[in-house]
């Protein structure tokens, strides 16, 4: 049996890069093994990776002095910045050009970056219809992953872009999921101006990002979107309420309004949202599930997805 080529992959102990290191796992007569990296090869979600079978190493985007160890005799690299954990869009773009430079310097053939649209090429920082924040950012967690793919593309390995689209694992973790309102009816409330949502199962993603280390290295150069299902907000909150079983209706939040709630990130959010609506066609066709089933066959649809995650949505 040939030797399997290594896939290195960052966040293998979170959302995507778990999904891609449980899909190479499961893929036992496949052409890959998997090198988790974390920043703590010890913790409980490393050791369970280890357990199944995947190579554990250490690597820390903020320390670049970590990156080539981690890499070296990897065929490809899955890369993954986590924005969230600190909110720093220049933070983000230093690990993200960080880890592009490691692969270049490691040798490796075929790079997928976890990218996202750099709104300020479609609304300019001029433009009034979202506010600027952190002084030059439209939407910074999308930004900043932006304005990495040309460092990828100029500094890094041969790379394929995969953009992701909203988890709806946001309905379990992220508070996200209908409650009620002050008339006691089940209310799923988001900002969409009337904008249908790509969204996907955060399992989903690193799936279709083994669909694309398959393809190899001549899908360098490509821009992957990927979506489960394209779904506006009436057609969320009746999916909502047949495994609920009971009545959910949607609410279209005001842009502003949600900008202004107040949790860390609603700004971010709201602008990400209203980028979204203002994209129209163009944004949805960016994502596309036709090409996201492709890549990976086992593509849950929002039905499938609340079929098998009811139970851990939270009620009221
Ligand atoms: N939520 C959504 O709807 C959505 C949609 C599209 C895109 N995204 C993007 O997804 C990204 C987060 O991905 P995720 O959901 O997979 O994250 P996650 O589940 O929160 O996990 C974060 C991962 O990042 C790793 N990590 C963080 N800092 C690191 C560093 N300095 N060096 C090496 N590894 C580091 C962590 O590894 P260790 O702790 O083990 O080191 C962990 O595995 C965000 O940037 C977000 O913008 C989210």
């Amino acid at each position: 049996m040939p030797e399997k080529q290594i896939i290195a992959v960052f966040g293998a102990t979170g959302a995507q890069g778990g999904g891609l290191a449980r899909a190479i796992l499961a893929d036992r007569s496949g052409p890959f093994a998997v090198r988790a990296l974390t920043r703590n090869p010890s913790a409980d979600k490393a050791q369970a990776l280890a357990r199944a079978g995947a190579e554990v190493a250490l690597a820390d985007a903020d320390e670049p002095d970590t990156l080539e160890r981690a890499l070296a005799g990897a065929h490809g690299v899955y890369c993954v910045t986590n924005f969230w954990e600190h909110m720093s869009p220049e933070r983000e773009l230093a690990q993200a050009s960080a880890m592009a430079r490691a692969t270049k310097r490691a040798g490796v053939e075929h790079v997928v970056w976890s990218t996202l649209e750099d709104t300020r090429k479609d609304v300019p920082l001029s433009d009034a219809r979202l506010p600027t924040l952190k002084g030059k950012y439209k939407v910074p967690h999308f930004d900043a992953k932006g304005e990495a793919d040309p460092v990828f593309a100029a500094e890094g390995a041969p790379t394929s872009y995969l953009l992701a689209a909203f988890y709806w694992d946001n309905f379990i973790f992220f508070g996200m999921q209908p409650r009620r309102n002050a008339d006691g009816l089940l209310t799923l409330s988001l900002p969409l101006g009337g904008q249908k949502l790509p969204g996907i199962a955060a399992e989903d993603i690193g799936k279709c990002a083994l669909g694309i280390f398959r393809r190899g290295p001549s899908a360098a150069g490509r821009r992957f979107g990927i979506a489960g299902d394209i779904l506006s907000g009436e057609e969320m909150a009746a999916a909502f309420g047949r495994v609920l079983k009971e009545k959910v209706v949607f609410q279209d939040v005001p842009f502003d309004v949600y900008r202004g709630l107040g949790f860390p990130g609603a700004d971010d959010m709201g602008n990400m949202f209203q980028y979204q609506q203002l994209g129209g066609k163009d944004f949805l066709r960016a994502r596309d599930p036709v090409l996201s089933r492709e890549l990976n066959p086992e593509l849950q649809s929002f039905d499938a997805w609340m079929a098998a995650n009811a139970g851990r949505i939270p009620r009221e």
